[in-house]
């Protein structure tokens, strides 16, 4: 492979047939059949390479849905964007299955997030402490202008502290600011208005009078939000008497709730399994990010470091067996946005909302959460009792079979011819007479 100047300004079929130039053989077949997966909807097209650079083609993902969901005595079909098979299956049944035995609960508990301008400055902690109070109320008034719409709409700028970072780094500070962006996810809201902050601030502390020539200079180092949002966060629980769980995968009411509760303590105490754990409950959460248009990887990233927020990365989900209750509980920050972003421009993120009736942020967290609690439940239920392998199974066959070519007759037929064996690319191979 050469390099290139100039990559970006090629059209997208030049750009293909540079990097086909570059290839041979099987590779440089695939790339040239790159335009297969265009849209067929030029200005659909158009919108897609808007969202990244240097795009040859689209990658696709199934869009499926989840019905049967019952949160808060309402009913969901939810939209899901996930490759992975048993994914969406998982939700589905674990959303059956509550819808039976009262339904999620959720509530959200607050939604502030925050943003940081990070800044180097020397001088009397004191007399810095002293401008900050004195300033702050001027300081957040030359930020009108970028916060007025958003004050419109319910939301703003709601705390700004003056934090004292000097035992970490030497001469390091922070601005820090907590703001509520209602239905936005608010990323573009904050970080403007922490570049236009720490500028205000510095000149307010280089033409201050109460400054030492050497206390005058402050160093910005950075402007941006936090992606940890332990206050944008949302709580959602499913629970039942423990009788009522009924046999489940052939294991009786009683040793089934108490070898579930025992799986999710393990992944509290294990970060091993923690680990396994939480990524079972991303597995619902990302994949209706995904179908959202919400931004999965800020959403990762806080999720986990909040189930490391002890010091020990531990389980995000709890379940207790008090007085003869099951009950299975999530708490979660989750710091998304129906409106603004990807949600409005992408047609299937659009198609998604309207899908959930057009959710507000906070209707939006609480059906995440309650798809990450389904997939969690539904994950641990097969893990304690028939194991996760035999429904994966199922629909790694379909996806064996399909890579094989199989016809739907051959299809059905290998669903029947499997249901007692054991799945496996030569298995299925054999079956086939491949
Ligand atoms: C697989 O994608 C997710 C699981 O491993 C989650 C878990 O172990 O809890 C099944």
């Amino acid at each position: 492979m050469q390099t290139i100047n100039g990559f970006s300004k090629l059209s997208k079929v030049e750009k293909i047939e540079w990097l086909s130039s570059q290839l041979e053989g099987e590779a440089k077949d695939l790339v040239n059949r790159l335009n297969e997966f265009w849209h067929q909807d030029e200005t659909v097209q158009a919108r897609l390479d808007e969202f990244s650079e240097n795009t040859l083609s689209n990658f696709d993902l199934p869009f499926g849905i989840a019905p049967n969901f019952c949160i808060n005595d309402k009913i969901f079909s939810i939209p899901m964007v996930i490759e992975e098979s048993s994914v969406v299956a998982a939700a589905s049944l674990g959303a059956k299955y509550w819808l039976e035995r009262g339904g999620f609960k959720a509530r959200v508990i607050s939604t502030v997030k925050v943003g940081q301008v990070h800044f180097k400055w020397q001088g009397s902690k004191d007399k810095l402490h002293s401008f900050f109070n004195a300033q702050k109320e001027n300081l957040l008034n030359s930020l009108n202008h970028l916060t007025q719409n958003m004050e419109k709409r319910g939301g703003g700028i709601v705390g700004l502290e003056l934090v004292d970072m000097t035992d970490k780094i030497e001469n390091y500070w922070q601005l820090k600011l907590s703001a509520q962006t209602c239905d936005a996810m608010g990323a573009n809201f904050i970080n403007s208005i922490l570049e236009e902050m720490a500028q205000v601030f510095r000149s307010m502390v280089a033409n201050s009078h109460e400054f030492d020539q050497f206390e005058k200079e402050v160093q910005i180092i950075m402007c941006i939000l936090s992606n940890y949002t332990p206050d944008c966060i949302v709580e959602c629980s499913v629970s039942c008497p423990i009788d009522d769980l009924g046999v489940v995968n052939g294991v009786p009411a009683r040793e089934f709730p108490e070898k579930f509760a025992t799986a999710v303590e393990i992944a509290r105490v294990d970060p091993n399994r923690a680990a396994t754990h939480n990524k079972g409950i991303m597995n619902g959460i990302d994949a209706v990010i995904l179908a959202t248009g919400n931004d999965f990887r800020a959403v990762e990233a806080c999720a986990h470091a909040y189930a490391a927020r002890d010091g020990q990365y531990r389980s995000l989900t709890t379940a207790s067996l008090a007085d003869d209750t099951f009950t299975f509980s999530i708490k979660i920050p989750l710091a998304v946005g129906t409106v603004g972003g990807l949600t409005s421009l992408h047609p299937l993120a659009k198609t998604s909302l309207a899908i959930l009736g057009n959710p507000s942020a906070e209707e939006l967290m609480m059906i995440t959460a309650a798809v990450g609690l389904a997939q969690n439940f539904g994950a641990v239920k097969s893990l304690v009792t028939t194991g996760i392998q035999q429904g994966h199974m199922k629909l790694h066959l379909l996806n064996i079979m399909g890579q094989l070519g199989a016809t739907s007759e051959q299809v059905e037929e290998g669903k029947k011819y499997f249901a007692d064996k054991v799945v496996s690319y030569t298995a299925v191979r054999n079956f086939l007479n491949l």
